[in-house]
């Protein structure tokens, strides 16, 4: 079956940037193939890291979170990656995966396209099912700053019937499947390019004012409000609701204890998982 889209256009891309972002976008580099654009960007020297994109048409061992794989066919997907520089240490940086997930969001609807949502710390889910993923990599980097590279893969419009889509262990849609996209030959460019359009935008935004500027559109879109949710912890798991998050990034849940009180917990992404629960979990 022939790969829904033609090469990546450079021009295309391009066109979905604004004055100030166009500025902002030091490098970009469009790849055919490569193993992980995080690992490409990774290994750049520093004068030709910070606000470098990379996208790629095919990724050969994409990266996923939790040390998994991401699958990426060629040709049907977005693989992009952007280096950053802040001037701050990575612990200081928690709420940054926030930033990237609501800033795929914005570009999916400048694009007229509904349907997505976040479920924190940072997967684009549509009808549940898995949209796209961010992995975020940090290298060191003098001075108290850090080297940031913030990994985005959208599914945009991947056969279902692709060899390595098939290897996928959870439940995943495109963005073909969307209300509002237009899927023709253009549409995987003018994506990339919203997106990069979105990052550039969203991360002075982020350096200046920190989280509070996204935080009402992570509101407006997290798909964890309110619901009951299984946190999964080194010591096991806890049932709860969702409550939001605090001013840090982490995850707010409400358990219900058998005394009838209710406990707080407040969670880390690096330190745990969550999915939603139903209120039969505790069968
Ligand atoms: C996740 O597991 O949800 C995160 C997936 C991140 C995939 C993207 S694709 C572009 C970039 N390069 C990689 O190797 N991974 C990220």
């Amino acid at each position: 079956m022939p790969a829904p889209f033609p090469a990546l256009n450079e021009v295309a891309i391009r066109a979905q940037l604004s004055a100030p972002s166009a500025d902002a976008l030091k490098k970009l580099s469009l790849l055919d193939e490569v193993g992980s654009t995080n690992a490409w960007l990774l290994q750049l020297p520093r004068d030709e890291f910070h606000a470098h994109a990379v996208i790629a048409d095919q990724q050969t061992a994409g990266r996923g979170r939790r040390g998994r794989g991401w699958q990426s066919p060629a040709g049907c997907n977005i693989y992009l990656s952007l280096g950053w520089i802040f001037n701050a240490a990575v612990r200081d940086l928690a709420c940054l995966s926030l930033v990237a997930g609501v800033a795929v969001v914005r570009a999916l609807e400048s694009q007229g396209i509904s349907g997505a949502g976040l479920k924190w710390p940072n997967d684009i889910l549509a009808d549940g099912r898995k949209l796209a993923g961010i992995l975020l990599e940090s290298r060191p980097s003098g001075g108290g700053r850090s080297a940031v590279v913030m990994g985005i893969g959208i599914n945009v419009a991947m056969p279902p019937d692709d060899a390595a889509a098939q290897t996928i262990d959870q439940p995943w849609t495109c963005v073909t499947a969307l209300p509002g996209a237009n899927p023709d030959d253009g549409l995987r460019d003018r994506l990339a390019g919203a997106l990069l359009e979105r990052l550039l935008d969203a991360l002075p935004e982020f350096e200046a004012g920190g989280f509070a500027p996204f935080d009402p559109d992570w509101k407006r879109l997290d798909v964890l409000s309110s619901q009951p949710v299984c946190v999964t912890t080194a010591e096991g798991e806890i049932l709860g609701r969702a409550a939001g998050l605090d001013a840090q990034g982490n995850l707010l849940v409400f358990e219900q204890l058998p005394s009838g009180d209710q406990q707080a917990h407040c969670f880390n992404s690096g330190e745990v998982s969550v999915r939603p629960a139903h209120r039969d979990s505790r069968k």
